[in-house]
């Protein structure tokens, strides 16, 4: 059996209709639009109404667009993968539950768990089992809700975050073209940095937990900064070693939309031109598992067959890397 290469085939997003803008967090929080601005780039977000839609609304939403504009059967799907830090439940899966509302009846599928670099996880999984010989279709979803999961009266992580979702096509490619190469990463010490401390099997939901707010996303921001600019250039320096490339073959990096100053530091640290970075930041704030493929979504026009594309992401755990893909079609 030849392995063959996984090429990204289609991609499809969405994103909810209502916007949070930095003059609305103003009346929220003791913030302001300068702040916001300077300090992280982002002027507006997404937030999906009501929550309680739950994030795989948005993930059919996404996938949906897929079909129909590939126009596929939807039951010769044979995979779905959801990434996400926000599921609808604990149990079960959100991808069963996609997999079922698009009509993809002979699919199997499961959540991935890899906060910010859920996607870059995903594709890895997704490749894997196009490599394997043994499926055809698998589709990628990044999907997040982070609106359930924010503490609206916390300056500090309220302003960053929005909802979205985006979605991917993986099918074999007989050229070559796809995923080429990764270096992927997880550091458990970094969960004091990043986490939300209850609702799991240490900490069950009680009344004690929902009084002291634990059921909100904490994270400890500065360090959670250095951490993430110096882990991801040293992933994306080692896959360029690993693939003897150098910053200038790459066409484009599609990097984890956290903060646009995390964005700027990658670009000086690698000596990237500032066309070589897609940013959509400013629009949609960190969606967290959906940011990678939101940038694909938004920018797909631009990206030209056989171009060299670098993935990188950083996320709680910590949970980190780079991927190198060459881009499989134009539209
Ligand atoms: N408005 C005004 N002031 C604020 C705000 C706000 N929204 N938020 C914090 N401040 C204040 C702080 O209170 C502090 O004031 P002080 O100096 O008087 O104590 C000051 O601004 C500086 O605070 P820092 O936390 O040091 O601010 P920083 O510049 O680091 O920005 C931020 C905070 C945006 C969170 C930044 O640290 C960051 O982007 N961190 C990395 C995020 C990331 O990459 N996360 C990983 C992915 S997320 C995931 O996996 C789910």
């Amino acid at each position: 059996m030849t392995t063959k290469t996984a090429a990204i085939t289609a991609v499809g997003g969405y994103v909810p209709e209502h916007v949070l803008t930095n003059a609305d967090l103003e009346q929220m929080v003791d913030t302001s639009d300068e702040w916001i601005t300077t300090r992280t780039g982002i002027k507006e977000r997404r937030i999906l109404k009501p929550t309680s839609l739950g994030t795989s609304f948005m993930a059919i939403a996404a996938a949906r667009e897929i079909v129909q504009k590939k126009n596929i059967d939807p039951t010769t799907i044979d995979l779905v993968i959801v990434s996400t830090a926000t599921p609808d439940m604990p149990v079960s899966s959100t991808a069963s539950f996609v997999a079922t509302e698009i009509g993809a009846t002979n699919a199997f599928g499961y959540d991935i768990q890899g906060a910010c670099s859920g996607f870059l996880y995903g594709m890895s999984a997704a490749a894997a089992h196009i490599s394997s010989g043994r499926y055809q279709k698998v589709l990628l979803i990044g999907a997040d809700t982070m609106s359930s999961i924010i503490d609206y009266t916390d300056r500090s992580t309220c302003v960053i975050f929005g909802d979205g979702a985006g979605a991917v096509l993986f099918e074999p490619n007989d050229e070559g073209l796809g995923l080429q190469d990764e270096v992927l990463r997880v550091d458990g010490k970094g969960r004091e940095f990043l986490k939300i401390e209850a609702g799991g099997s240490m900490l069950p939901a009680s009344s004690e937990t929902i009084d002291a707010r634990k059921h909100f996303l904490h994270q400890e921001g500065r360090p959670v900064f250095k951490f993430a600019v110096s882990n991801m250039a040293a992933a994306i320096n080692q896959v360029l070693d690993q693939n003897n490339l150098t910053k200038d073959d790459i066409d484009y990096v599609v990097a984890h939309q956290a903060n646009k100053r995390i964005l700027d530091a990658i670009a000086k640290n690698l000596d990237l031109s500032y066309e070589q970075m897609l940013v959509n930041i400013e629009r949609y704030g960190n969606t967290t598992a959906a940011t990678l493929p939101l940038l694909l979504w938004d920018y797909e026009s631009k990206l030209k067959k056989n171009q060299k594309l670098l993935f990188t992401a950083f996320g709680g755990g910590f949970t980190w890397g780079a991927t190198y893909l060459t881009w499989a079609y134009n539209t």
